[in-house]
């Protein structure tokens, strides 16, 4: 249960968190009826802990407007509309937002337009940093009467801060966002298959996860640098009326049980066989729809029978995955990373956009700046 904070801003209080991006391995893809970004099947996502958002929150008087936001410390009223929609719908759990203006920068370690998805690692900073701030660890900026002439370090006061509540509320801006705050595999949607699982908010699986699935790593090898061709939130709705969406939810909760029991198992063959044909069901559903899309580029299928060969040919521990779009994550064991970025930079990065890929660790939670 989320609760409504008691807090009382503190005018000049200030925070800096910086948050994953986060890649799926069941995916999310559909919406519940009814419901405010409630899943249609449960999902689970490994964070992308070098792929980040740094979002400084600072509370200013109540003024005529909401929110002052700047990304890279310059104007960008293109994300002004989804911000304020997302104060909006957290203001029912932080009633403080009423009483006063926010000044936010965001600033992203990854370049724009790579079709990493921002906006998971962006409202995921965001609300790590409201929560952060209503747990007292902001820190006050302003030395003025009230302070005494002392600068007040509010980390003093501090209380624990709720993850679930943070993961609740980068729901309400991204469903994907919710699954960003956990260094182990994060799972959203009510399963049995893991315990305290929820549509509201995510959480990481609650055991130590098999040696064989430690320390993987993923390459994002760039194909398409562009904007995507249709957003994420306009193909979730695609599955309304779907000739297929429940034989599709129905597998995905298959999956999502299947990939539960690998993790404790460590069976990667089967993680590598649920982690594909997760992201080729992805990519079946939009081809499918009315409208149909094609969001994989030549390159990407290039891309993936590389892989493959090379996974053939040295047996080593390494799958793709995809989002809703033509880039390929390439997901492998960094026990072997040597050899696999030899492969990454003799036979794939001829196939990406500019020759870019981004590598990131798996698994990694917000950190405080
Ligand atoms: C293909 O979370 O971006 O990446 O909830 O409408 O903001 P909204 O959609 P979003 O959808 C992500 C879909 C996906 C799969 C996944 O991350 O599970």
């Amino acid at each position: 249960m989320i609760t409504a904070s008691e807090w009382q801003p503190e005018i000049g209080v200030k925070t800096t968190w910086s948050c994953p991006s986060n890649i799926a391995l069941v995916k999310y893809w559909g919406k519940k009826e009814g419901g405010k970004q409630l899943p249609a099947n449960p999902s689970i996502s490994w964070s992308l802990s070098d792929l980040c958002a740094t979002t400084e929150v600072e509370i200013l008087p109540k003024s005529s407007e909401r929110l002052i936001f700047t990304f890279d410390h310059a104007p960008k009223p293109a994300f002004e509309p989804k911000l304020l929609q997302f104060l909006d719908l957290v203001t029912p759990v932080c009633p403080w937002l009423n009483q006063v203006t926010l000044k936010v920068n965001s600033t992203n370690n990854f370049p724009h337009g790579t079709g990493i998805a921002s906006s998971a690692a962006g409202l995921g900073a965001l609300a790590t940093c409201l929560v952060a701030l209503e747990s007292g660890l902001g820190k006050q900026t302003t030395v003025g009467v009230e302070a005494g002439g002392n600068t007040v370090d509010g980390a003093a006061l501090h209380r624990p801060m709720d993850w679930k509540k943070v993961s609740y509320m980068s729901r309400l801006g991204s469903g994907s966002a919710c699954r960003s705050m956990y260094g182990l595999p994060a799972v959203w949607g009510e399963t049995s298959a893991v315990n305290g699982s929820s549509d509201q908010y995510a959480v990481e699986l609650d055991f130590a996860i098999h040696p064989n699935l430690q320390g993987w790593e993923d390459c994002v090898l760039i194909v398409d640098a562009g904007e995507k061709s249709v957003s994420s939130t306009a193909g979730h709705a695609l599955l309304k009326n779907h000739p297929y969406a429940e034989a599709r939810f129905a597998q995905a909760s298959e999956n999502l049980t299947s990939i539960v029991e690998v993790f404790g198992n460590g069976d990667v063959k089967r993680f590598i066989e649920i982690v594909e044909s997760e992201a080729l069901q992805l990519h079946a559903m939009m081809q499918t729809s009315v409208p149909y899309y094609l969001l994989m580029r030549p390159n990407t299928l290039a891309l993936i029978e590389k892989i493959w060969q090379y996974r053939e040919s040295t047996g080593q521990a390494i799958c793709f995955t995809l989002d809703a779009g033509a880039n390929v994550h390439l997901l492998f064991d960094a026990k072997n990373k040597l050899d696999i970025m030899n492969f990454v930079d003799t036979a794939l990065f001829n196939y990406c956009d500019n020759k870019r890929y981004l590598c990131s660790s798996l698994g990694g939670s917000p950190k405080e700046c």
